[in-house]
């Protein structure tokens, strides 16, 4: 019993200091809710988009197969070939990066790391809150600076998508209500205003996160999509074998009576 207790709180202890909230950026920070759909193959595919062509050049997602991905998320192969893969790839290849380790750490001072499972170490909402806090910050090496993660070594990839923001303050009592429009977006506790408007509106920017954020969902357990549908087949077989033991057993139960 005392080991058990003793390794309960071992476990406990683990917990809590891995917990994201004590990683770079999460310490009480407040994050912004993103409401996933799952299901929603459209935001899905453009989620798998977005990580293709702006977060594959330097991260991996190292665990993951194109074709797996593509078959999960309804591609057709050519549609996969011609606009979601680097040429020389073949669909069956793991998803690498083609900057090698050596290059980014010299170039970043850290490797990106890989992203296959990030959604399970951040979590949804810190992903969705850290892909939308990157702002201009002259006195970094890269020039960008995150409001999530301070001092970030990954550069803003997607600043022609959301155009480039600044900060202008943070939200606390004295402004709990900040109005927020075209020019200035509040995400997390940290108030922004563009700079230069980007190729998406603010509202587009945050839907198109919001598929990235599902994307890395999905990466991080692609085989939530069958366990869930498998969940209701088993729910739905154990109703029927229900129906049918009740019907055995009033059989059975005839003769006795
Ligand atoms: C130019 C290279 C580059 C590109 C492009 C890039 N990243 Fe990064 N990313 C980095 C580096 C470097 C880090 C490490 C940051 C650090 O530890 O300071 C990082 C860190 C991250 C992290 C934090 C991981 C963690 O848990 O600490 C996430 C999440 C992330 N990137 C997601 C993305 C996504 C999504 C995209 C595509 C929209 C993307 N990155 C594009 C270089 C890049």
């Amino acid at each position: 019993m005392k080991n058990t207790l003793n390794l309960f709180f071992a476990l406990l202890l683990i917990a809590i200091v891995q917990s994201p909230a004590n990683a770079a950026g999460g310490h009480g920070a407040v994050l912004d809710d993103v409401d996933l759909n799952m299901k929603d193959t459209a935001s899905l595919q453009n989620g798998a988009k977005l990580f293709m062509n702006y977060c594959l050049s330097c991260h991996s997602a190292a665990y993951a197969r194109y074709n797996r991905v593509a078959e999960d998320l309804d591609i057709p192969p050519a549609l996969l070939k011609e606009n979601l893969m680097f040429t020389t790839e073949k669909t069956g290849d793991l998803m690498q990066t083609t900057m090698s380790a050596d290059d980014a750490k010299r170039w970043f001072g850290v490797t990106p790391p890989d992203l296959t499972l990030v959604a399970r170490v951040r979590k949804p909402n810190w992903l969705y809150t850290y892909l939308r806090a990157f702002y201009l910050d002259e006195s970094s090496p890269s020039g960008w600076n995150n409001s999530l993660f301070e001092n970030v070594a990954m550069p803003h990839a997607l600043y022609e998508l959301q155009g480039v923001q600044r900060v202008v303050g943070k939200v606390d009592a004295d402004n709990a209500d900040v109005a927020t429009d075209d020019s200035v977006k509040v995400v997390g506790d940290t108030i922004f205003e563009l700079d230069h408007p980007g190729m998406m509106s603010p509202r587009q920017f945050d839907e198109a996160m919001k598929d990235l954020t599902a994307f890395l969902t999905y990466l991080a357990e692609p085989a939530q999509m069958q366990r869930k549908s498998i969940g209701v087949f088993t729910l739905a077989f154990l109703i029927i074998l229900m129906g049918l033991s009740y019907l055995l057993k009033k059989e059975y139960w005839r003769d006795v009576h």
